[in-house]
């Protein structure tokens, strides 16, 4: 039986609850160009790099063409900006519930522990809630050929670790990370509806962090 080796995490909605700020910032660039969305259709940007998720909104509004490259590239930065904006405040307490307790367990288990985010502002976040010293490595996703739900960004870190991708288990919130993880060969831990993370593929899944538990994952992963 293959023993856990490594836990990868995703960052926006899995360590804190910054998915909500991203869907605010690009909602709030959505409606200044007349492309109103919902979180349905938010669902479909998580995960999804900053300028794709742009190239995304603006092919929901008819808009692809309108836009010259620097303009795209002028909106992403003004979206970024607003959202950097809502972060000035982010401190440990902002962590979500049962997640620091399961990075001791892992720590104290001498299981390895990598970041997979696709977002550019993950270390600055994961320093704001104090949390670097746990992660032994951060993809960098300006080194990435292709996005989520490509397994690319979750297997670089299992390289990078030095551990076999089937002895890694991913955690996600997104229906592109949790694809991205299974193309990758390793267990997902989906964390949110229940529904949606068993459609996208997870193995295993809690409606909120508060339930993960280090003995329950390790055997639903003895169990695969
Ligand atoms: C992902 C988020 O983690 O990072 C996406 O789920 C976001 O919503 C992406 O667009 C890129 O983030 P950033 O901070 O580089 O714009
Ligand atoms: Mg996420």
């Amino acid at each position: 039986m293959t023993k856990v080796a490594a836990f990868i995490f995703d960052l926006d909605g899995v360590i804190t609850d910054t998915a909500e700020y991203h869907y605010l910032a690009w909602k709030r660039l959505g409606e200044q160009l007349a492309i109103p969305f919902d979180k349905e259709f938010n669902e479909t940007l998580k995960g999804i790099s900053r300028m794709e998720s742009l190239e995304r909104i603006l092919a929901l509004g008819g808009k692809t063409d309108e836009y010259s490259t620097e303009q795209k590239q002028a909106l992403a930065e003004a979206k970024n900006a607003d959202y950097v904006s809502l972060l000035v405040d982010m401190s440990p307490a902002d962590i979500y519930p049962g997640i620091e307790r399961l990075l001791q367990t892992l720590q104290a288990q001498h299981i390895r522990i990598a970041l997979a985010s696709a977002s550019k502002n993950a270390p600055m976040i994961l320093q704001a809630l104090g949390l670097t010293d746990y992660f032994e490595y951060i993809v960098n996703p300006d080194d990435l050929q292709a996005g989520k739900p490509n397994p690319e960004i979750f297997l670089r870190a299992a390289k990078a670790l030095g551990v076999d991708p089937q002895a890694c288990i991913g955690v996600e919130d997104a229906e592109a990370g949790i694809e991205a993880i299974k193309a990758a060969n390793m267990f997902a831990v989906g964390v949110g509806t229940p529904a949606v993370m068993q459609a996208a593929g997870a193995d295993y899944v809690v409606a909120q962090t508060s339930e993960l538990d280090f003995t329950k994952i390790i055997a639903k992963f003895a169990l695969k």
